[in-house]
């Protein structure tokens, strides 16, 4: 068996929402090995997304410890989470989250930059192998609106393996897209686990990937309700009980985006104190970047508010 890479002890999250307490983990144990290939699922509601935020560092729990790679991150600063986020662990989102103006190598970059570990040349390098191994290699200065869902979906995916992350941690990456589309990311993802090592943790409604997965994990009201490995009967569908779509969510939804708002300005700030290491031209066209993907998430959030007032 190979080492344990993520531990979750005793983790609970509690979101405050005045009036009301959403209990939205409880008390949830579970160790993730070191090159698994996991799927999470669960009705909607049931905690999916607020479990992989902490094991991503996006959200901290509200008691019990993360442990990442054998350390313990629960009371890190910040700047040590931001660290943690950006080396060790790649995202995959359901909306690809690519930057509208840049082309795709230039987004593939990003992170690297961010990193500060490799020149303007290496990343640029390391960026053409990555479209190449998602199989775009003839769409390097493609922007995101001149390409497919699921070419978008393998740009995020090798934006999420810029800086080499021991996990990657995908929210339904294949929601957004077609079914068959949806299988063939999955499918390349799953490659990617077997050749490159990876460790992946993958959010997904979709019963055709928990196939592909070596273990799912289902979440049922804040807790893992069955957790098991391939080939074992799922649980019956009694269990998952009734969609939830309700005024909680919109709220939920609304906190997301500010913190998405929130982790944007951080990185920003970043950035701007690595100017210097980066061609002004790309400099400038970034940070025109930010502002917009900041107004554009401002302006959800002000639609969302007006949504749940009325
Ligand atoms: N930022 C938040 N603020 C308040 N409640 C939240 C927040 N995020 C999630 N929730 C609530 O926590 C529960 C779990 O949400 P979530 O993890 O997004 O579920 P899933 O991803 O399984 O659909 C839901 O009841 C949701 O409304
Ligand atoms: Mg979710």
């Amino acid at each position: 068996m190979t080492k344990p890479i993520v531990v979750l002890k005793n983790l609970s999250k509690v979101y405050d929402l005045g009036e009301v307490k959403v209990h939205a983990l409880r008390n949830v144990n579970l160790t993730i090995r070191e090159q698994e290939f996991s799927c999470i699922m669960g009705p909607s509601g049931s905690g999916k997304t607020t479990l992989l935020n902490m094991i991503g560092a996006l959200d901290l729990p509200t008691s019990g410890r993360v442990i990442v790679d054998g350390v313990d991150i629960t009371d890190f600063s910040e700047g040590e989470i931001s660290e943690t986020r950006c080396k060790k662990i790649g995202f995959i989102f359901q909306f690809f989250n690519l930057v509208p103006l840049l082309t795709a190598i230039e987004n593939i970059e990003l992170p690297m930059l961010f990193a500060g570990e490799l020149s303007a040349r290496e990343a640029r390098e390391r960026a053409k192998e990555l479209l190449n191994l998602v199989g775009l290699g003839d769409r390097l200065y493609h922007r995101p609106a001149e390409l497919s869902g699921g070419q978008q979906q393998r740009v995020a995916i090798a934006r999420a393996f810029a800086n080499q992350p021991a996990i990657v941690l995908a929210d339904e990456p294949s929601g957004n897209l077609d079914r068959i589309t949806g299988i063939e990311i999955l499918q390349l993802m799953k490659r990617l686990n077997r050749e490159e090592g990876q460790t992946f943790i993958i959010v997904t409604h979709d019963p055709a990937v928990a196939g592909i997965a070596e273990r799912v994990i289902y979440v049922i009201d804040g807790r893992i309700a069955k957790d098991r490995p391939k080939g074992v009967a799922p649980p019956d569908d009694s269990l998952i009980g009734e969609m939830k779509i309700n005024k909680e969510r919109e709220l939920a939804r609304l906190r997301f985006l500010r913190k998405q708002i929130e982790i944007l300005k951080r990185d920003l700030l970043i950035f701007n104190q690595r100017r210097n290491e980066i061609d002004p031209l790309l400099f400038r066209k970034i940070k025109e970047q930010y502002a917009s993907m900041i107004e554009d998430l401002r302006k959800k959030t002000r639609w969302l508010v007006n949504y749940i007032n009325a």
